[in-house]
């Protein structure tokens, strides 16, 4: 199978912003299609098939960051999950939040209203040179930390946290450990069991080519979720009944105040009612595609495409921001900065870039930004050659 024709915009474009938006399978537009056109021609199907979808996306996101499908329940967003995980954890004033400088600013919102709130303090962490030194993690972390919430791939630079670090230090008092796995999942490796989070989270609308679905997921580990403060459970928190639901429905004697038994898995903790089905079929549909190729498969391809970006870049002369030799802290976004441009430059560049179809990213913050390339499954060496051909060519013309 050429994997490019599923993404049939690659004909116009070279698309190298998989951390911005992911491309959308053709498989899966079909797949939402087909329902929508059933659903005028036939009407609604019942809510077993609600239940089943959902179940079917569970086995996806299993096989995708290796947790068990009682684990998973699925939200919008990432923000949207973080806040939802949050919302959860019993934390009180005396209680600190530690998380990172350069978290994506939507993350730093959720968890900075949040400790507000509770009016609990919160540690934000400072990068090195886009880096995070486990030393000033350590020292940050105190006994009355009881979260650390980070991203695992860092959005601006691509940095991979230390993440067997941080447990170990969240551990070490007794804090759960929350990851964004947005910039993570479906582009390198994930195995939630190696790292051993508490909590992972992430919306589909990047690497999980779920662009516009409204649909991420989130990871609970098993066993804290009697830990958590739920919220109020709808219907679809619920197990069936014994009568069966269709019985249920008609039951004249049954009275709605009285509860049905809530289930026992993370599924619980999902949206209390009507699923956004839709979205959740489209977003299955790219997790299998994704998984039929195989993460191992596609993490070998995004690590070479890196390799290539930092090549290309070093030959010219130019900056890799926050460049680490340790491969294990590769992800597949890599950002550049071209010495003598202002940081303004880098974005009239990409501007420039993408009126000649070239579409990649000009990110900032904390200090650090450039050019942010992240090429996905769906990309080619000839589309980095593109790029940095464009590159060199636009150049002379800044
Ligand atoms: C690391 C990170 N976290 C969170 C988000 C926001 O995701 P969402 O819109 O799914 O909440 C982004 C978006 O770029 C991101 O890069």
């Amino acid at each position: 199978m050429d994997l490019r024709l599923q993404f049939p915009v690659l004909k116009r474009i070279v698309y190298l912003n998989t951390a911005g938006y992911g491309l959308v399978p053709l498989v899966s537009v079909k797949r939402v299609t087909k329902i929508l056109r059933e659903l005028c021609e036939k009407g609604a199907r019942d809510s077993g098939y609600e239940e089943k979808v959902l179940e079917d996306a569970r086995v996806e996101v299993r096989r995708l960051i290796n947790c068990d499908p009682s684990e998973v329940f699925f939200t919008v967003s990432t923000t949207t999950g973080l806040r939802e995980i949050l919302g959860m954890l019993r934390l009180e004033k005396r209680d600190a939040v530690v998380s990172f400088d350069l978290e994506f600013p939507g993350v730093a919102s959720v968890v900075k209203t949040f400790c507000s709130r509770v009016g609990c303090e919160l540690r934000v962490i400072r990068h090195r040179g886009g880096i995070y030194d486990v030393g000033d993690i350590e020292k940050a972390v105190g006994d009355n930390t009881r979260v650390i919430v980070a991203s695992s791939v860092q959005w601006v630079n691509g940095f991979l946290m230390p993440l067997r670090e941080l447990r170990e230090i969240a551990d070490s008092v007794g804090a759960y450990l929350v990851l964004d796995v947005i910039q993570h999942a479906g582009a390198v490796k994930l195995d939630v069991k190696e790292v051993g989070a508490d909590f992972v989270v992430a919306g589909g609308e990047k690497w999980l080519l779920s662009t516009w679905f409204g649909v991420g997921f989130v990871y609970v580990r098993r066993g804290i979720l009697d830990e958590l403060d739920a919220p109020p459970l709808g219907l679809h928190n619920m197990k069936e009944p014994s009568v069966k639901w269709s019985y249920y429905w008609f039951d004249p004697s049954k009275d709605c105040w009285s509860l049905l038994e809530p289930k026992k898995t993370a599924a619980r903790l999902e949206w209390a009612g009507t699923p956004p089905l839709l979205g959740v079929v489209g977003f299955r549909e790219s997790l299998a595609f994704l998984n039929e190729v195989g993460m191992e498969r596609v993490h070998e391809h995004n690590i070479r495409l890196k390799e290539l970006v930092v090549d290309s870049v070093f030959e010219r002369g130019w900056e890799v921001v926050s460049f680490t030799e340790d491969r294990e802290r590769w992800s597949s976004i890599t950002t550049f900065k071209i010495p003598g441009l202002s940081m303004e430059d880098h974005f009239r560049l990409v501007n420039m870039l993408k009126e000649e179809g070239v579409i990649a990213a000009a990110r900032g913050a904390g200090g650090l930004g450039g050019i942010r390339v992240s090429p996905h499954l769906y990309n080619t060496e000839e589309d980095l050659e593109k790029l940095f051909s464009g590159i060199n060519r636009l150049l002379t013309s800044l």
